[in-house]
């Protein structure tokens, strides 16, 4: 905890007001922080018991400014399982947000399609995940002062916010998906037959990010919402291997219009 102090200190040292909504980018979608205005940018190797993301597509950088007028408070890279962190470091930059005093989390992420009818390029609002990793950021000491030791996770993905996505992505005439999204460790993609048992048991989406940063959030009492870019269809579901290039490009792809949604969303918050 002396940490997190810390942590939150130092942020707290560049920033007068604190924005209530963060952000944190999935792969790909880095350059939606360009939008950004008033700009303060703090990396994360500054930031005292702050980890630093070593996965392709993610900077490591704290970038507080506006969004479309809004203040915003946006992670331009995030932190990985697979990239050898302990949960508890994956956990340390939201609970850093809680004691900010952040409200929102909007999580943002590349991810496979597994069900059927989604194709790459579609935006999927989380209403639900399901854990296949064995891991959970909770694991270890409870901090009491943020969280209850058992959390429930039944309205994890705000039903409020969901419907507000859904809402601002018609106001701007996009479609907007709405599915489960299977967390694994990665870093391999998923087998053919691994792929079979997500979407026999419910999930639309899979994909190495977002879970831990949400049941963190959850945990503390923040409000949390999830939008998934497909970047391309999971293991199996076409006749072709799935290539880190294709996650990349179609972030990029549909990067111009998931910004106009999150720029939207935000605003209505
Ligand atoms: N599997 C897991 N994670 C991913 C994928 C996938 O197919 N695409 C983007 N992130």
């Amino acid at each position: 905890m002396k940490t997190l102090e810390e942590a939150k200190q130092y942020i707290q040292s560049h920033i007068k007001d604190i924005p209530e909504t963060a952000i944190i980018l999935g792969s790909g979608l880095g350059h939606i922080a360009e939008v950004l205005t008033e700009s303060v940018v703090i990396p994360y190797k500054e930031i005292p018991g702050f980890p630093v993301s070593t996965a392709p597509g993610h900077a490591s950088q704290l970038i507080i400014g506006k969004l479309s007028g809004v203040p915003v408070i946006l992670f331009k890279g995030r932190f990985h399982l697979y990239e050898g962190y302990r949960m508890e470091q994956i956990a340390f930059p939201i609970r850093c947000l809680k004691l900010l005093g952040c409200k929102t989390l909007f999580l943002t992420n590349a991810a496979g399609g597994v069900n059927r009818e989604f194709t790459p390029g579609d935006l999927m609002v989380i209403c639900d995940h399901i854990n296949m990793t064995g891991q959970n950021p909770l694991i270890g000491k409870n901090y009491d002062t943020l969280g209850p030791r058992f959390p429930d996770l039944s309205y994890l993905y705000s039903p409020s916010l969901r419907a507000l996505a859904h809402a601002s992505a018609q106001e701007l005439g996009l479609s907007l998906k709405e599915g489960v999204y299977a967390w694994m460790t990665g870093p391999s993609f998923e087998t053919p037959a691994e792929i079979n048992m997500v979407r026999n048991n419910g999930g639309d989406a899979v994909g190495m990010s977002t879970v831990p940063e949400a049941i963190t959030a959850a945990h503390s009492g923040m409000q949390v919402l999830g939008i998934s870019c497909i970047s391309n269809m999971a293991a199996g579901v076409l006749d072709q291997p799935i290539t880190e290039n294709e996650v990349m490009e179609i972030g990029k792809m549909v990067a111009q219009n998931f910004g106009k949604l999150i720029e939207k969303i935000v605003k209505h918050i």
